[in-house]
């Protein structure tokens, strides 16, 4: 059997109608979109369609699409751009939470003095309470950044009701959704936020390519300075084929998002019932409003390291948690920021199924896991 892939959540493999939109962008129409004559014509016709696409996906009007790097690129440049503007006014107040992605975590550490922020915590659960943003908001609060689904656990974030008491009081806010968007009906109208963060390699469009979607009238000082490129806030030539990979990603997203989520739920909820009968198994993160794809097991007395490179031998690839954190000893923050022990945050694994994960893989996945834990335990004793 070929190795099977269970880690769509770190990344997934680009779409073959994805790649074959992507193609002619290579060497034939390679134009640089700037340029005036029919080879830059066609990329920047290209480029505007994918802008199109994207919009749709997430109800937003395209001149409110800057396509970036990916998701890191777009949490750093809110983060950033709108810390120097409060600086430049004597600093201010961010409010995030515990359970961010070190795009966002890592980002805010590295602010310099002046800027204070405040890291809300979670229920056991991963969810953050919206009644905790609003408490913590203050005079000076400049930023509300609150993740649209956890990456390790699944959890959907009340990101509505977070968006409304932003709207309500005037704080810009902003929501990592790199993980939701295509996996999830995302409406930026609906969610009321400002700004969102999108990475193509987590729904089937290359890596290297992503976006933030920034509602208009708003604007942020540029994070890349140089050309014009994305209307002077985003300087360097275009990624035309990363740009057309993502706009295609989006439009079949668009199309199968319905269908496909329910599958994926479907096989995830079947896998999860079949791995409860190992003894000593249970969920992490809630059962409803979760990622469909996303499973996170807490394994009683089996290190997750020695698991994982078990299952990789047996021909699965699955996660210890986020893929950017892999390899590092440190007990997950999502975890304990859900109230774990560092001990059994170390026994957590995270199965994320995709659009090319079939019953056979789940079969044999589950299978595969109660013979490996077995014979973990069994060395063991
Ligand atoms: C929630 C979240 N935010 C941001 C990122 C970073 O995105 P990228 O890899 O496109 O920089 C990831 C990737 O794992 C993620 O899961």
């Amino acid at each position: 059997m070929k190795p099977v892939y269970l880690d769509y959540a770190a990344t997934t493999p680009v779409d073959a109608r994805v790649l074959k939109a992507m193609l002619p962008y290579f060497c034939e129409q390679y134009g640089n979109p700037s340029s005036l004559y029919s080879f830059g014509r066609e990329a920047r016709q290209a480029v505007g369609q994918a802008r199109r696409q994207l919009a749709s996906l997430l109800g937003a009007e395209p001149d409110e699409i800057f396509f970036t790097s990916g998701g890191s690129e777009s949490d750093n440049w809110v983060i950033r751009s709108l810390s120097e503007e409060a600086l430049r006014h004597g600093g201010g107040h961010i409010i995030t939470t515990k359970v961010e992605h070190h795009a966002v975590l890592r980002a805010c550490e590295a602010l310099p003095s002046g800027i204070e922020v405040t890291y809300l915590d979670v229920d056991s659960e991963g969810r953050v309470q919206p009644e905790a943003v609003e408490s913590s908001l203050r005079p000076d609060t400049f930023l509300v950044s609150v993740m649209a689904a956890n990456n390790e656990v699944g959890t959907i974030e009340p990101i509505a009701e977070i968006g409304a008491i932003c709207r309500a009081h005037g704080v810009f806010f902003h929501t990592d959704a790199v993980q939701a968007v295509g996996h999830i009906p995302v409406s930026v109208k609906e969610w009321q936020v400002d700004a969102l963060s999108l990475s193509g390699h987590k729904l089937y469009g290359p890596k290297g390519i992503g976006a933030l979607y920034l509602r208009r009238g708003h604007k942020l000082a540029p994070f890349i300075h140089g050309g014009e490129q994305e209307r002077g806030l985003r300087a360097g030539t275009e990624n035309t084929a990363g740009i057309v990979g993502l706009g295609e990603a989006a439009a079949i997203a668009a199309a199968e998002l319905a269908e496909e989520s329910a599958r994926l739920q479907g096989l995830r909820d079947h896998l999860f019932e079949k791995l409860l009968e190992i003894p000593g198994v249970q969920g992490n993160g809630p059962r409803e409003g979760r990622l469909p794809g996303n499973l996170n097991l807490a394994i009683d007395g089996v290190d997750h390291e020695t698991l994982l490179i078990r299952l990789d031998l047996m021909g699965f690839a699955v996660s210890a948690g986020s893929a950017c954190s892999a390899g590092s000893l440190e007990p997950s923050h999502v975890l304990t920021a859900m109230g774990q022990a560092p001990a059994r945050a170390a026994t957590a694994i995270r199965v994320t199924l995709g659009r090319f994960t079939t019953e056979e893989e789940i079969e044999a996945f589950s299978q595969a896991l109660c013979q490996a834990v077995h014979d973990i335990r069994r060395q063991a004793v």
